[in-house]
């Protein structure tokens, strides 16, 4: 009984770490004389939901520029698939299969919802695209083909009875959906998802937490920014805490709900934010 445990074999399967997704090292952003990120790493696991969390200003868009390709930071790497997108353009990342939602809603008001998820599905393939415009033999097929697809991702997200309507006549809540929808679309390996409960109801938000969980369930790794506290706890699997531009804590749910510095520094705030 008293005996010392056998010591684990590094290779032992228990102890091998899990497959990383995305892995942010000592990112740094300044804007002229504003530290943004003052120095930022952290590791996104395959196949889990990561919530990035912290204060208004804390850096987390900035963060989310920076790993997308919109913004190059000041110092550091961020590896993904044996690549450094820092040195990748938006287009090559996302091609990489690592795609974002925006904080405020960009879908096509003009378009019907199925065209906005079509529209998606275009940015996947050049050649489809190519295709259609040249009139190539087997067009027909591959626009049944797509518009399968886009009516597939429509009833994922729960929004196939709107198909037909316009973007423009779709509730807030149902826009953040079709928000999801058109990032689907782009068959991502990594979303990154900034805000996407922002504005909803708690019926919505439920709705919502399903369908980020269902996100996870169907294989691809979420990268989570959100304000609501409910839904980060419920369904993150790891937490990440940024205030002013630093990580202050990192870890399971339960372990950075209860992190002295956490409720000091956000989640007395993150209380009045979500009732306000
Ligand atoms: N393009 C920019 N130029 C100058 N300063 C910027 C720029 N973008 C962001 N900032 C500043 O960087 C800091 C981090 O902003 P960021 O938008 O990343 O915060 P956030 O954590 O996403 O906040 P919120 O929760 O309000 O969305 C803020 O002080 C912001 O004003
Ligand atoms: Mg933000």
């Amino acid at each position: 009984m008293s005996a010392a445990p056998a010591p684990v074999p590094v290779s032992a399967p228990a102890s091998a770490p899990a497959p990383v997704a995305l892995d942010v090292r000592e990112v740094a952003v300044h804007f002229s004389g504003l530290v943004a990120i003052a120095s930022m790493s952290f590791r996104v696991p395959e196949g889990e939901i990561v919530s990035l969390i912290g204060p208004n200003g804390a850096g987390k868009t900035t963060a989310f520029n920076v790993i997308t390709g919109f913004l190059k930071p000041t110092r550091g790497t961020v590896l993904c698939g044996g690549s450094d997108l820092t040195r990748l353009t938006p287009e090559r990342i996302a091609a990489l299969g690592v795609v974002r939602t925006f904080q405020r809603t960009s879908i096509f008001a003009g378009c019907t919802v199925l065209e906005n998820v079509l529209t998606g599905l275009h940015r996947r393939g050049r050649t489809e695209t190519l295709a259609a415009l040249l009139r190539l033999p087997g067009v027909r097929a591959e626009t049944q083909r797509l518009r399968a697809t886009a009516a597939e991702i429509l009833a994922f997200v729960g929004l196939a009875h709107r198909d037909g309507e316009l973007a423009a006549n779709l509730s807030y809540g149902e826009q953040r959906l079709l928000g999801i929808a058109i990032a689907l679309a782009a068959d991502p390996r990594l979303l990154l998802l900034d805000e996407p409960a922002a504005g909803l109801n708690p019926s919505e938000t439920e709705a919502f937490m399903g369908v980020v969980r269902g996100i996870r369930d169907r294989g691809v790794t979420v990268l989570l920014v959100e304000h609501d506290m409910r839904m980060v706890m419920t369904i993150s699997d790891r937490v990440v805490v940024l205030n002013h531009g630093r990580i202050i804590a990192e870890g399971r749910p339960e372990a950075v709900q209860s992190d002295p510095e956490v409720i000091r520094a956000y989640l007395g705030q993150g209380v009045r934010h979500a009732q306000g």
